[in-house]
């Protein structure tokens, strides 16, 4: 289950439609795709696209996304830091980040125009689709995990271009949801 956390109102939401309702507000989509499909934890990055066939089919019909894969990323990936400081500063793309996330927990902080900075933790289960040009940078949680379905409009287009506003640095990159409480 993800959790919304709003700094500047100090207000959390933890259930799954008050986020989404919130989060459409900001012009992102969320969702929780339930139940998901039994995935042995050693499936392979082909068996998970399998498995979760239909959910794509029907993400690229309605988003005009032409490709899929897995990502996997752990504490042991070669280049990790490297890899996330890209992500960790305030960016946008020019084309949607969309993510389905098979295991381990996410970050994703959210900047709209003209709205309070949110912070949406996410973990199994958890769709999120953060449209071309919206302001948001991502950290991995404690658990250093995460492995997601990603979708492409046009790989060209999934190039960070950075705002340097320094909002990121406001925000501490660490996540409060559950499963790291009792982790
Ligand atoms: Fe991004």
């Amino acid at each position: 289950m993800a959790l919304l956390t709003i700094p500047a109102e100090d207000r959390t939401l933890a259930d799954s439609e008050g986020i989404a309702a919130y989060l459409a507000g900001c012009g992102i989509d969320y969702e929780r795709w339930i139940p998901a499909h039994p995935i042995a934890i050693d499936a392979s990055a082909e068996q998970i696209l399998e498995a979760y066939s239909g959910e794509i089919d029907k993400l690229k019909a309605h988003g005009g996304y032409v490709a899929a894969d897995v990502i996997d990323v752990s504490a042991e990936t070669p280049g990790l830091e490297e890899m996330l400081a890209r992500f960790n500063r305030e960016h946008w793309h020019d084309e949607d980040e969309v993510r389905f996330i098979i295991s381990g927990h996410g970050l994703f902080h959210i900047h709209p125009k003209g709205g309070p900075v949110v912070a949406i933790e996410v973990e199994a289960g958890d769709l999120i689709r953060v449209p071309r040009g919206t302001w948001h940078w991502f950290n991995l949680c404690s658990d250093r995990r995460i492995r997601a379905i990603r979708l492409f409009q046009d790989t060209a287009g999934w190039t960070p271009h950075y705002t340097d506003s320094g909002v990121d640095e406001k925000f501490l990159p660490v996540c409060f949801g559950v499963s790291h409480l009792v982790a």
